[in-house]
């Protein structure tokens, strides 16, 4: 015999866990399954411990997706301000970083405790570690097969997020249920990912790695394009730091990057006019304007001589080393992949969904939440935003 419930949500990471603790609160029986030993490792590794758990200013436009206005009802019936409320109501103490990135003061344990007992108000039941063999129609409802027996819900909600870090316990079950029940897919990629170039042709850049320092960074042309000015990290294989995690959601494998190392200067002009002082050499005018290691191993890659009089060098041969530094174009051969990837980008095609509910228009009772499905937000918490804002949606509808 099945045990009996209205809903079933698989999946306790931050999707699944909003959407059963609602659920739960308005009256339903909810079982959430989730095969994982430890509860929700994504929030406890989130914002380097202390969970970037939304941004003040999100909008459907920090969004990436086939289908850019699918977001929006969600997003609007639950804002930051309502997930700031229930942290208020738990008494969680939080900050502003950066650009309305809101981070607790202690850690990222403060959300799972507060999502849990907001679960336990609601009277969830668990079951954790628990395998999901196989979900079937049933009558009514769906059986879902697990390693606990079987279980009967009117309503599923899979929120087992994308495919990044797999040695937390990221899988593709959410894709493989929405093939299963024949609905259509988003390709889909790595995002919010640091990007590498292959060995021989950043052999150059090695001895940067550790540098950072703030750029102006874009890609794509005329509409398609995008660009940002955050702080970049030199690596050993490539570039890493927000700045090329926010790009690389965008970057498409082939295209090149620009970088400006410079955003506030025009490094041409100013060492052209650095000329009148006669005494100025180009490695310590350099070094006041980039790291000092950045600007010495740059100007000897590039064959340019540090102790070289300003006033002696051709103003051709500084506008080439200046635009050097204000739009250096590289292309990078891929990235550290789902290994290091914060998020998917695609999943289930939101066009087979109610932007209201979240439910498979075409499979009634069948819903997807969280990273699953093809919004993919921007780094600076814009991904807990959305997996708060679809849970509430589909815990609101089931
Ligand atoms: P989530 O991944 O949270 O949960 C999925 C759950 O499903 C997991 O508990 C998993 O065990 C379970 N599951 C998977 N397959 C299953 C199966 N076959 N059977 C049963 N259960 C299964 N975002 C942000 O806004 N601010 C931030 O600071 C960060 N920081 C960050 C750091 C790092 C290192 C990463 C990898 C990611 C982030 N993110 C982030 C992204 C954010 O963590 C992510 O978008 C959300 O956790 C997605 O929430 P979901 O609930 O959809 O999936």
């Amino acid at each position: 015999m099945a045990e009996q419930f209205d809903v079933a949500v698989i999946g306790a990471g931050a999707a699944g866990m909003m959407c059963a603790a609602v659920a739960g609160q308005r009256g339903k029986r909810v079982v959430l399954i989730d095969h994982a030993e430890k509860l929700a490792e994504k929030i406890r590794i989130s914002g380097g411990g202390r969970c970037n758990f939304t941004n003040l200013q999100a909008t459907p436009a920090n969004f990436l997706s086939q289908n850019p206005h699918f977001c929006k009802s969600a997003l609007s019936r639950y804002t930051p301000q309502d997930f700031l409320s229930l942290l208020k109501r738990h008494h969680i103490p939080y900050h502003e970083k950066h650009k309305g990135q809101l981070f607790c003061d202690r850690s990222a344990e403060d959300i799972i405790t507060m999502l849990k007992a907001e679960c336990d108000l609601g009277n969830v039941s668990w079951r954790m570690p628990c395998k999901v063999h196989g979900i079937a129609r049933a009558e009514q409802g769906f059986t879902i097969d697990t390693g606990a027996g079987l279980v009967h819900a009117d309503s599923v909600v899979i929120a087992t997020g994308g495919l990044s870090i797999p040695k937390i316990g990221a899988t593709d079950f959410a894709y493989r249920i929405a093939t299963q029940f024949g609905l259509k897919m988003v390709e889909t990629r790595p995002a919010l990912v640091p990007l590498t170039f292959d060995p021989a042709s950043w052999q150059p850049f090695v001895e940067l790695a550790g540098i950072a320092l703030e750029v102006d960074v874009s890609t794509g042309v005329k509409k398609q394009r995008m660009d940002f000015r955050e702080d970049l990290l030199f690596t050993h294989r490539g570039l890493s730091g927000p700045a090329i995690l926010q790009i690389s959601s965008f970057w498409q494998p082939g295209t090149a990057l620009s970088l400006n190392f410079l955003p506030q200067t025009d490094l041409g002009t100013t060492l052209i006019e650095g000329k009148s002082s006669l005494r100025k050499n180009l490695g310590n005018v350099l070094a006041q304007l980039l790291p000092a290691r950045l600007s010495a191993g740059w100007l000897a890659s590039n064959g340019f001589d540090s102790e070289a009089k300003l006033a002696d060098m051709p103003d051709k041969q500084l506008r080439r080393l200046g635009d050097s530094l204000n739009a250096w174009t590289v292309t990078p051969s891929g990235s550290e992949g789902y290994r290091k990837a914060e998020v998917t980008v695609g999943g289930v095609d939101t066009r087979e969904l109610s932007q209201q509910s979240m439910m498979a228009t075409r499979v009634p009772g069948l819903h997807f939440i969280g990273e699953a499905v093809d919004v993919t937000g921007w780094l600076g918490g814009y991904n807990f935003q959305w997996a708060w804002a679809s849970g509430f949606a589909a815990g609101s509808a089931v």
